[in-house]
């Protein structure tokens, strides 16, 4: 018997830590279930999901469902995006068969391996001007995105729409969905971003650094999409219309509460106003299937593409890791496998 055929390379973690936590071994194989199909990873990116998951990060977090187990890593093998080509279909799929290339988001990660089993409903097609890198750039952060704009924003034609955190994995993709839909578009970020912001149809940029969209407010926005930074609700509240919605994805990373303390203090606080706080919860969606096709359409039709900040070679997986949890990548952090 060939044993190596069995096996596969990934990064292993057994138990929270930095990024040095993550080891690469040979581990076996993983074998598709029913529902489910074995992909050949090609590409996988690297977001906040994975160090949150590899910290355990913030600690509350460990106390909600679906968040990272108490006392251990419940995700020994992290990457909760893949782009690859189907090696293997589980009993009862008719949808792919070996050799299609596939994109998507296995809700228990996995990307961090060479082989990952993904359910259909996890996946589409692989959107055919996209490389696999580029590919693996779309799955969480522009259905996050999309999730924001579209669902919870319910973002339409001349609706004004502020962006906090223009320039990363996520806002990269709500600046251009929400431009997609017919809004006007300002996106915040720092410096060294806003021609990158502008480069992505922002109408208007605000420049952290040297200016405070809260305090400088002009004309109140529709929606805010909520991905950085510490303001409170009652701060953004401020520059929102009155029936406006701050949809709240993400904020500051603490080790105790953050972002998860700002996310949802917002939507306690907003129960109490006709301004309204919303989640945008990507990873358990119903409608990840749909939502990639949505989104493989709207890339096809050159409406939204992924911004790319560095490339990583497999083995240097953690430096991958390390340099995206600084948070200050514009785009995404790809690696290839
Ligand atoms: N709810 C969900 O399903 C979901 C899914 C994905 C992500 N998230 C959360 O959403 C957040 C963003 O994720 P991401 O993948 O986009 O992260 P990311 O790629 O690391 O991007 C973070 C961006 O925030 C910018 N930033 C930092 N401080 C800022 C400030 N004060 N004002 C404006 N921009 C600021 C950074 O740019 P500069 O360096 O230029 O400041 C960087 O581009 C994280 O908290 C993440 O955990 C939630």
């Amino acid at each position: 018997m060939n044993l190596t055929a069995t096996k596969m390379k990934a990064f292993v973690l057994h138990a929270y830590g930095s990024p040095d936590a993550l080891e690469l071994r040979q581990v076996d194989r993983p074998s598709p279930g029913p529902g489910e199909v074995l992909v050949r990873v090609r590409a996988t990116s690297v977001q906040p999901w994975d160090w949150h998951y590899m910290r355990g990060e913030p600690y509350i977090a460990r106390l909600m469902p679906g968040g990272p187990a108490l006392r251990g890593p419940a995700i020994s093998i992290l990457g909760a995006d893949v782009a690859g080509e189907v090696a293997e279909a589980g009993p009862g799929v008719t949808e792919f068969g070996p050799g299609d290339l596939v994109y998507g988001m296995p809700p228990n990660g996995g990307g961090f391996g060479e082989y990952a089993c993904v359910p259909v409903s996890e996946l589409a097609p692989k959107p055919a001007s996209l490389s696999f890198e580029e590919a693996a750039a779309v799955p969480l952060a522009a259905g996050t995105a999309l999730l924001a704009v579209r669902d919870r924003g319910r973002v339409g034609p001349g609706q004004r729409v502020l962006v906090n955190g223009a320039s990363g994995g996520v806002g990269t993709f709500a600046v251009q969905l929400a431009k997609a839909y017919g809004a006007h578009v300002t996106g915040v970020c720092s410096t060294g971003n806003v021609d990158l912001v502008r480069s992505l149809g922002a109408d208007e940029v605000i420049d952290y650094r040297e200016q405070d969209f809260v305090r400088d407010g002009g004309e109140p926005y529709d929606v805010i999409v909520y991905n950085a930074g510490r303001r409170s609700f009652g701060e953004c509240r401020k520059v929102l219309t009155r029936k406006g919605v701050c949809v709240m994805v993400g904020g500051a990373a603490g080790r105790w509460v953050q972002p998860a303390g700002i996310v949802f203090t917002a939507v306690l606080r907003s129960l109490f106003t006709s301004q309204k706080a919303v989640v945008a919860e990507v990873v358990g969606s119903k409608e990840t299937r749909r939502n990639l096709l949505e989104l493989s359409a709207l890339i096809e039709a050159g409406r939204v593409r992924p911004v790319i900040d560095r490339v990583y070679p497999f083995e240097e997986l953690p430096a991958a890791v390390r340099y995206q949890e600084e948070g200050h990548a514009p785009g995404k952090v790809v690696v290839t496998l």
